[in-house]
């Protein structure tokens, strides 16, 4: 007979809302099909350390509103190394956990794919704010961010319109300029600078400029954090060009990375826990939950960190087109 399963579950790298959501179901799914499950602490580091609780219905009971995640996380440079990923397993064995579900993202997902290559049944769900991940076409957390950048980006409008002024706004993202191009779509800003599409300091003034004398009250612009562009030193570089606003900054930072997840984070998290479950009673695993157009499918992992997930130009090119 079959080995019984036990699941070990974590969150991992970047905390995005909804993976809390992802854990619930995860939890109820499997203790549902009568499956054990131990919640491991803090990402790999508690893999590593073996820091494990077990997990019942109520154990989940209250957080599917809550932002973060009650697993905790961590960037664990120690199972970068096949060591550290050598004690996980050792850990896991003595725990009894036999398949693993790590929520998390890109890096979260390379250390799933080393795991998977050691002979552990893994699934990955994808979680990040910053939709970076290839094989999904979003990840969990990514909207709620989404919605949090536009109501910032709507009070800072409200202000820079008054006062007639360019008011520059970084995003999070890390290297991806995804949340910087829809936020510049979804709030209708003049300029959006991206890490997949260099831009001088002259061409955003002069961009600026231009939004000046076509008689707009302000500017926004939006700047992703990975653009390459320093946002203090754009600000003052815009004011010292005199374009005819004068400007101010925002740096957006962690805000983006809390909150009560949005409806669709909430759906997508319990779609996905659900499936992760389901896939590793089917016996599939090695693969990471992703949404495509047809639904929940589940994604090798090795295609998952072979590829890179590329912001879509089109997107790029609308919020031009839209800022006129
Ligand atoms: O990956 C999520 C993210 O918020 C990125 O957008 C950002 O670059 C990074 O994490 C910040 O990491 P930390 O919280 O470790 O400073």
């Amino acid at each position: 007979m079959a080995n019984k399963l036990t699941i070990g579950v974590l969150s991992s790298g970047g905390d995005a809302p909804g993976m809390n959501a992802a854990i619930r179901a995860v939890v109820r799914t499997a203790l549902s099909n009568n499956i054990d499950v131990l919640g491991i602490n803090n990402g790999y580091e508690g893999l590593i350390n073996g820091d494990f609780h077990s997990m019942n219905e109520r154990s989940v009971g209250g957080i599917l509103q809550r932002g973060g995640t009650i697993l905790l996380t961590s960037r664990s440079k120690r199972f970068m190394e096949p060591s550290g990923q050598r004690d996980a397993i050792r850990k896991m064995n003595e725990a009894g956990i036999n398949a693993l579900v790590v929520i998390g993202g890109e890096g979260s997902m390379n250390g799933a794919y080393a795991l998977s290559q050691k002979d552990i049944k893994v699934i990955g769900i994808p979680g990040s704010i910053d939709n970076d991940i290839w094989g999904t076409n979003i990840a969990i957390g990514t909207d709620t961010a989404m919605n949090t950048i536009m109501e910032a980006v709507d009070k800072l409008r409200d202000t820079a319109s008054s006062h007639q002024r360019a008011f520059l706004i970084e995003t999070m993202g890390r290297n991806s300029g995804y949340l910087a191009v829809m936020a510049g779509i979804v709030c209708g800003a003049e300029v959006v600078l991206i890490p997949e599409v260099p831009t001088t300091t002259d061409e955003i003034a002069a961009a600026v400029e231009d939004a000046y004398k076509r008689g707009k009250t302000h500017a926004i612009i939006i700047n992703a954090e990975g653009s390459g562009i320093r946002t203090t030193d754009l600000a003052t570089r815009i004011d010292d060009l005199d374009v005819g606003f004068k400007t101010r900054m925002t740096i957006l930072g962690h805000i983006q990375r809390g909150g009560s997840p949005t409806a669709y984070d909430r759906l997508l998290a319990s779609r996905m826990g659900v499936k992760a479950v389901e896939a590793l009673l089917e016996g599939q695993h090695g693969v990471m939950t992703g949404l495509k157009s047809k639904g929940i499918d589940f994604i090798p992992l090795l295609d998952v960190i072979s590829n890179k997930r590329k912001v879509n130009m089109e997107y790029y090119h609308m919020t031009k087109v839209l800022a006129r």
